[in-house]
C-alpha cells in the first residue's frame, strides 16, 4: 500500500514538470485549391495519416505518394524537435495535422510549425531542397546585458552555429542563464543543415541584439535562445503543450501564452499537492486503524 501511494504522489507532483507540446508558431497554405472529393484529396489524407503514424516511431520522416498524373504526386514530411519523446512528437504532429486541416482546407499544399514540431506537404518537390526563406522572427524585450552576458549569449549561439564535423540536426547549448536550441529539418544534408544554422545564428545576433530572447525560423531550420527569467526554450525546458484549446488564431502572436503556462503549472502543482495531502490523510487513517486493532 505505502509504495503505491508514494508512487502516485510522486507522479502527481511531477506531472506539471512534464510540459506539453504544441502552441502555434506559424503556418501557411498554397493558394491553389483542389476539388473536394478528387483523388488528390484522398492522397493528402493518406499522406497526413502516414505522417501521424510515423511520428510515433521517429522524429523525422518523409513520404511521397505517387500518382499517375505527375502533377498530383504529393510530398510530405514532419520534423519534431530532437528532444521530444516519441509520445510528445506523435501528439505534436497529430495536432499539427489537425490544425493544418483547419488552416488550409482543400489546399494543394500547406506547412505548419508548432512549438516542437513541423509538418509540410505539397505537390512540388521540396524534399531535400535547402530553403533559407525567412518565415518568422521574434525578439523578446531588450534588456541590459553586461558585456559578459552578451558575450555568453553570442558564445552559445556561435556554438550552435558551428559544426563539430558530425551531422547534428538538433543542437542545444547553454551558458549561465542563457540557453538555446537549434533544429534542421532532416531532409537537409549535413552541410546544408550547417549552412542553414550558421546563417540563422548570424542573422539572429543582428536582429535580436540585446533582446532577452529571440527566435528565427527559416523554411528549413531554426534557432531560439532565451535568458532565464524571460522565456525558457532550451533542452528540458522546452515549452510544449498538449492539453490546451485547439486552434490558435494564426494571425495573433502567441506571446500571452506564458502567463497561461504559469497559471497552468501553478494549478497543476496545487492539484498535485491537494491530492498528495488527501492521500496522506487516507494513508494515516488506514495506519491508525491498523494500529488501533492490535
Ligand atoms: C499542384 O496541384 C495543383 C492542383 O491540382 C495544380 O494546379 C498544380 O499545377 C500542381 N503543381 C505541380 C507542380 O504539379
Ligand atoms: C525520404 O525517406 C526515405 C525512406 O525513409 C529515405 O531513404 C530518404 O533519404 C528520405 N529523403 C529525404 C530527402 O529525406
Amino acid at each position: 500500500m505505502a509504495p503505491l501511494i508514494f508512487l502516485l504522489t510522486i507522479t502527481l507532483l511531477t506531472t506539471p514538470a512534464i510540459s506539453s507540446v504544441g502552441s502555434f508558431v506559424y503556418g501557411g497554405c498554397s493558394q491553389i485549391k483542389y476539388t473536394p472529393g478528387c483523388p488528390y484529396e484522398s492522397n493528402v489524407n493518406s499522406l497526413l495519416t502516414s505522417l501521424v503514424n510515423s511520428a510515433t516511431l521517429t522524429v523525422y520522416n518523409n513520404f511521397t505518394i505517387k500518382s499517375p498524373t505527375s502533377q498530383d504526386t504529393l510530398y510530405g514530411l514532419f520534423q519534431c524537435q530532437g528532444d521530444l519523446s516519441n509520445v510528445d512528437c506523435a501528439s505534436c504532429v497529430a495536432r499539427a495535422v489537425s490544425q493544418l486541416g483547419t488552416l488550409c482546407p482543400d489546399s494543394s499544399g500547406g506547412a505548419l510549425q508548432l512549438d516542437g514540431c513541423f509538418v509540410k506537404y505539397d505537390n512540388t518537390t521540396f524534399l531535400g531542397v535547402e530553403d533559407k526563406t525567412e518565415v518568422l522572427k521574434k525578439c523578446g524585450p531588450l534588456i541590459a546585458y553586461d558585456s559578459d552576458g552578451l558575450n555568453r549569449r553570442d558564445g552559445v549561439l556561435d556554438y550552435l552555429g558551428t559544426s563539430d564535423g558530425s551531422y547534428k540536426p538538433f543542437r542545444v547549448g547553454g551558458s549561465g542563464d542563457v540557453s538555446a536550441v537549434a533544429q534542421c529539418v532532416q531532409d537537409l544534408s549535413a552541410s546544408e543543415c550547417q549552412d542553414c544554422l550558421s546563417e540563422v545564428v548570424g542573422r539572429l545576433k543582428t536582429y535580436c541584439g540585446a533582446a532577452a530572447s529571440g527566435d528565427l525560423y527559416l523554411a528549413k531550420c531554426y534557432v531560439r535562445f532565451s535568458k532565464a527569467g524571460a522565456h525558457s526554450y532550451g533542452g528540458n525546458d522546452l515549452k510544449v503543450k498538449t492539453q490546451k484549446g485547439e486552434s490558435h488564431n494564426p494571425a495573433v502572436d502567441d506571446d500571452d501564452d506564458d502567463d497561461d503556462d504559469e497559471e497552468e503549472k501553478t494549478l497543476a502543482i496545487l492539484v498535485g499537492l491537494i491530492a498528495a495531502v488527501a492521500l496522506l490523510i487516507v494513508f494515516l487513517t488506514f495506519l491508525k486503524k491498523r494500529l488501533w486493532k492490535r
